[in-house]
């Protein structure tokens, strides 16, 4: 199955969850538009499907579970709001379209990412998520902002851009491409064990390592398909990293080399599904529609 046809069904369930949140999303109407535009068109949900899943595997109410993931997808269209910023990456297109500041403007992009963000951990600790234990909801609301700040994913895209121009060893990118990446993929699995039953909880690690593994591969990936994607096939400008001359793993160890990094993550990734006792096949197969796909 394609990845497209494997989340097909969280996608609609999680599009129109996040559209119902985004209905009153700004007293400021530009602003509002410009959340929603971020947020709304497109996207592959590859988070909340993780959330969603290993909410069901490990027996989450499903509005709860809804919840969680539509909160990590916010967070994640915030990072790619602010990432394709001239001051950032400086890309003029996304999921096929103008990116935000282009279609909009610099700051209402800006302050679209930001309330994006704030929207996040609103879902979070909302009534809604009553089905969860208060500690649980504590803790999910900690694991976000963990997965999120300078200790997670703006840390990493901090570094992204202190490695432009800069060679890297394979350790110092394995760092770059784990915070900006994997640490909010891993969040996004944490948050589904965090909806789930008691008993679920002590098969958090297991689930946040597959899903580490998993970030990392992925964003391999993403480097491997900057140089042999299309920008039609991509919805964002191929080419792009070797133009602002990016650390990527293509560049540090040639695409031969990059694809057998992704196998071998891929395998590890696997692995480490291999010690829960849950029936996880989806999620293997999830992981294998993913980074097989070739845009
Ligand atoms: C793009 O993420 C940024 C990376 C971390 C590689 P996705 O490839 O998940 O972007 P969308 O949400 O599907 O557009
Ligand atoms: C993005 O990495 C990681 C984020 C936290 C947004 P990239 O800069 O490689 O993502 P794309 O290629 O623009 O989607
Ligand atoms: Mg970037
Ligand atoms: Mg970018
Ligand atoms: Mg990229």
């Amino acid at each position: 199955m394609s990845i497209n046809q494997l989340t097909a069904a969280a996608r609609l369930r999680v599009d129109e969850a996040l559209a119902q949140q985004l209905m009153q999303a700004s007293i400021e109407p530009r602003l509002a538009e410009a959340m929603r535009y971020g947020a709304l068109l497109g996207g592959k949900r590859i988070r909340p499907f993780l959330t969603l899943n290993i909410a069901e595997i490990c027996q989450a109410n499903p509005d709860s579970a809804l919840t969680a993931a539509c909160a990590v997808e916010c967070i994640h269209a915030y990072s790619l709001i602010h990432d394709d910023l001239p001051a950032m990456d400086d890309d003029d297109l996304r999921r096929g379209q103008p990116t935000c500041h282009v279609a909009f403007d610099q700051a209402t992009a800006i302050l679209a990412g930001d309330a994006l963000q704030a929207l996040a951990f609103k879902l979070l600790s909302a009534d809604r998520l009553n089905q969860v234990p208060c500690p649980q909801q504590l803790q999910m609301i900690s694991v976000l902002a963990q997965a999120s700040g300078g200790m997670g994913m703006c840390g990493g895209q901090s570094l992204d851009l202190m490695a432009t121009n800069k060679p890297l060893t394979e350790a110092q990118l394995q760092q770059v491409h784990r915070h900006k990446t994997g640490d909010l993929i891993a969040a996004s699995a944490e948050l589904g064990v965090l909806c789930g039953s008691a008993e679920a909880q002590r098969y958090r690690t297991g689930f946040a390592t597959f899903a580490q593994r998993l970030g990392l591969a992925f964003q391999i990936q993403d480097d491997i398909l900057d140089v042999t994607g299309s920008t039609e096939t991509l919805g964002k400008p191929q080419g792009s990293d070797q133009q602002a001359h990016k650390s990527t793993y293509v560049q540090l160890l040639g695409l031969d080399g990059a694809r057998q990094k992704l196998l071998s993550l891929h395998q590890q990734a696997l692995q480490s599904l291999a010690d829960i006792p849950y029936n996880t096949q989806r999620l293997a197969d999830f992981s294998t529609a993913l980074l097989t796909r070739d845009h």
